[in-house]
């Protein structure tokens, strides 16, 4: 067998070619991804060196372990330079970032995050404090955990009223509970602020009942308005005026005499019914508003001249109105929710619906 035929020297003339031909290609690659593709080139299965490893077995089996350490050196060498080269593209990336301007933060993400649902709660609220804000109305707050005198005493409730015993309110300690409404912030405000004034209050509140449209935490919003001369009149103007706003223009509204310990008169207010209204205006009766064409949406009246003087106000001077409300009826009355606990369970198919 000749020179020219041992496979030897054909495996030996291919090894110094790759080693005088691959670290050039290997610099040459502009990104890691075409860098990477050489190398696969190169020492991947179908690679070239892989396809000089095959031409071992042609080799006479005395060379055979002489070329493989050869073929292995290479191999080593050539990893050196692919790694070489990779460090090389890293840096340029690197600097090339460094000195590009700056990151913009204000860019949006890359990833299409979906946007998240305000709760029904949270909309109405929001629109019931944005109509009073309209109106002039301020926002005020006050303690969940209250004193039973701005809960109730100040407020008109007697001693033995039957929303003061243990059935209905969660008493912690000391005369102190979990507030049953947001009118104790009537209270607040008036023993801290001297008339005029007008106040919107949204707040959490607690009573002990518990079924489909009762729930033991719930929320109220409390409208208050103290000035001189406030009559009956400007409480159902504020009222009308929320009606169109809320629930569009010539809603009706009709008050029915209710009693609340802390107004005189008091009053509940009902709103034409939002679901079976008819396009003439007229209201056909559904299931929602039990067939009467109104809703019951509020409780209100002319601030109780007791109350006044609890806080330190004259009633000869000032009179005044409040109206607290409901955010749950609201939000159930306006998207036609069939059971309060849909409300307090945060299952992500009720409240993407919103
Ligand atoms: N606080 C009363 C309730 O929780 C509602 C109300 C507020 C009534 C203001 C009249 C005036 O039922």
């Amino acid at each position: 067998m000749g020179a020219e035929n041992d496979p030897t020297n054909t495996i030996d003339r291919a090894l110094s070619d790759l080693r005088e031909n691959v670290p050039p290609r290997f610099r040459a690659a502009a990104t890691e991804q075409a860098l990477r593709d050489e190398n696969a080139k190169i020492l991947g299965k179908k690679g070239e060196l892989t396809a000089i490893l095959k031409l071992l077995g042609q080799a006479p089996p005395a060379g055979r372990k002489a070329i493989g350490e050869k073929v292995n050196a290479l191999k080593q060498e050539l990893e050196g330079a692919f790694d070489g080269a990779l460090a090389a593209l890293r840096k340029k990336e690197r600097e090339a970032e460094l000195s590009a301007p700056p990151f913009d933060l204000t860019l949006p993400g890359r990833e299409p995050v979906p946007p998240g649902h305000k709760h029904p709660i949270s909309i109405v609220r929001e629109e019931v404090v944005a109509v009073f804000r309209q109106l002039g109305f301020a926002v005020f707050d006050g303690p969940e955990i209250e004193h039973e005198a701005n809960n109730f005493t100040r407020l008109g409730f007697p001693p033995d009223h039957p929303a003061t015993d243990m059935q209905d309110s969660f008493w912690t300690e000391g005369g102190h509970l979990l507030r049953t409404h947001t009118s104790n912030i009537q209270i607040r405000a008036m023993m801290s602020l001297k008339p005029p004034m007008a106040f919107i209050a949204p707040g959490t509140v607690y009573r002990r009942d518990d079924d489909a449209t009762h729930s033991p935490m719930f929320h109220q919003i409390e409208a208050f308005l103290v000035d001189r001369k406030v009559t009956l009149a400007h409480l159902k103007g504020v009222l009308a005026e929320f009606a169109e706003r809320m629930y569009g223009p010539g809603t009706p509204v009709r008050l029915r005499p209710a009693y609340f310990p802390f107004v005189e008169p008091g009053a509940e207010v009902d709103i034409g019914c939002a679901f079976c209204k008819q396009p003439d205006g007229t209201r056909a009766g559904c299931s929602l508003c039990k067939h009467t064409g109104f809703m019951e949406i509020l409780g209100c009246g002319m601030i109780h001249p007791v109350v006044f003087e609890q806080c330190g106000i004259d009633p000869e001077e000032w009179s005044g109105f409040a109206l607290g409300m409901g955010l749950e009826r609201i939000a159930m009355l306006r998207y036609g929710i069939p059971n309060i606990k849909l409300m307090f369970e945060n299952d992500p198919r009720f409240l993407a619906q919103f």
